[in-house]
């Protein structure tokens, strides 16, 4: 049986004195859960997330990190800066990451061989947008983005990533797709990771569903058979907001 991991993306929003009361609130409520909980935050609050998540059940991931180790790169950080101060998860390839900021599924897939060489867990975003949707397309889309992202990736290391369905079309916007959609989207993703791995690979693989997941629609849609919890942005703003989706099987 694949646990259920709930997975917090704050996206560029949150200030150092926020995270510390936001971590106060949220890390009792969701003490008890029997789910994995991640909160992805920017990079300024991660040493704040860190320090305040010690001794709780919440697990900590960056939303970005650079593929080479180090160098002139202005600006940016590398996996292995991510893990010396105690970083366990990535999200790497976000849409909003592929949209406004050129990261393309070469990239996406350094970044992932780069965060695994240095113990990070990738959270591996794919998703359509909606002209792809309408054009039928969605299935091509996502089980090319999985397969490209995933080269040259071993099947031992398959057990250190997450894939995250993402329609684009779906995020910030209110619009979820609804259970069925982005399970049978999920279970494409499920077959594309079999054909390159194996069935038993694929079996194991968490592949979560993110995009305007709320409390209101979370169970539904982490009861199906392949949907194994979500990426929640908006909604992991707000630490009761957020404890709802954790706890959505409590
Ligand atoms: P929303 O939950 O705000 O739609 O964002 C989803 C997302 O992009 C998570 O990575």
């Amino acid at each position: 049986m694949r646990k259920k991991v709930i997975a917090g993306n704050w996206k560029m929003n949150m200030l150092p004195n926020e995270t510390i009361e936001y971590i106060e609130k949220f890390s009792k409520l969701v003490e008890n859960s029997d789910n994995e909980v991640i909160l992805c935050v920017p990079y300024i609050d991660l040493f704040y997330c860190l320090l305040n998540c010690q001794g709780t059940n919440i697990k900590v991931g960056a939303q970005n990190v650079h593929f080479e180790e180090k160098g002139a790169y202005t600006g940016e950080v590398s996996a292995k800066m991510l893990k010396s101060i105690g970083v366990e998860y990535v999200i790497i390839g976000h849409s909003e990451r592929r949209q406004y900021f050129g990261e393309t599924d070469e990239s996406v897939n350094k970044k992932v061989k780069a965060a695994l060489e240095n113990g990070l867990k990738p959270i591996i975003c794919v998703g359509e947008s909606l002209e792809q949707r309408e054009q039928g397309l969605t299935e091509n889309i996502i089980r090319n983005q999985t397969k490209l992202a995933l080269e040259g990736i071993s099947k031992e290391q398959m057990s250190n990533i997450i894939i995250a369905y993402e329609p684009i079309w779906a995020i910030g916007t209110g619009k979820t797709a609804t259970s069925e959609d982005a399970n049978n989207s999920i279970k494409a993703i499920r077959d594309e990771v079999s054909k390159v791995y194996d069935k038993e690979v694929a079996e194991n693989t968490i592949i979560q569903y993110g995009g305007s997941v709320k409390s209101s629609n979370a169970k539904e849609l982490f009861e199906t058979s392949d949907i194994d919890g979500g990426l929640v942005g908006g909604a992991s703003l707000v630490p009761e907001e957020f404890a709802k989706i954790v706890n959505y099987n409590k």
